[in-house]
């Protein structure tokens, strides 16, 4: 199957389990966005931001990245911290949010059941994350949310697992790129207190110091 970008198509049929998931979610819910949904930010940034998969009613009705889920509130704010993110976050692909020298991607594109894509989903969609790496020329630091979105990167660059190991705050050097492990910024993790708004900011402490060094 031909892939001409890091976009997939409306209707990518290569995670059966998927495409069925969206198709009863496009018939229960018409108006959400309930399809692949594409990286947010210029392809021109120095940094890319992967996180897991789209959230049923956060990106996969809204269509864009941590949009309209939880999870996307400790993000944008601390982009907006931290200089990544400029205007107002309100939420909904159509407020004035920008981002600034960042790109967000999701390493599943589609919405699992229950937040949870299969290995083998992973592996499949792992296609479209090496293009949305490889489409972009300026791209230094990766950040990787949680464990899957880590290992799926690390293999998308083909690196070994033992040379950028998963742990929150963990950085390495993958040939010209810098990885940065954080755990998900999701309300499962801030709930339990697994990852606090502090060490969340603590990442993007070190990839400005990283990028502006
Ligand atoms: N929304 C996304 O787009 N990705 C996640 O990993 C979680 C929520």
């Amino acid at each position: 199957m031909s892939l001409p970008s890091g976009k997939p198509g409306r209707d990518c049929p290569r995670c059966p389990r998927l495409a069925a998931f969206r198709e009863q979610w496009r018939g229960r819910e018409p108006e959400w966005h309930n399809a692949p949904v594409g990286s947010f930010g210029s392809i021109n940034a120095r940094l890319l931001i992967v996180g897991l998969a789209p959230g049923l009613r956060g990106a996969n009705r809204t269509g864009r990245p941590f949009t309209g889920d939880y999870a996307g509130d400790l993000l944008y704010a601390t982009l907006k911290e931290y200089g990544f993110a400029r205007g107002t976050f309100d939420a909904r692909p159509d407020d004035t949010l920008k981002l600034v020298d960042a790109r967000i991607t999701n390493a599943v594109r589609c919405v699992p059941p229950e937040n949870k894509p299969t290995p083998l989903e992973i592996n499949t969609c792992r296609d479209f994350l090496k293009l949305s790496i490889s489409e972009m020329p300026n791209l230094r630091v990766i950040v990787t949310l949680g464990r899957i979105s880590h290992e799926s990167v690390v293999k998308a660059l083909g690196a070994k697992r033992s040379t950028a190991a998963f742990g929150h705050g963990a950085k390495a050097e993958v040939g010209p790129l810098t990885l940065f492990a954080s755990y998900h910024c999701s309300r499962y993790n801030t709930n339990t207190g697994v990852l606090t708004p502090k060490m969340f900011h603590n990442v993007f402490a070190a990839v400005r110091a990283c990028l502006d060094g």
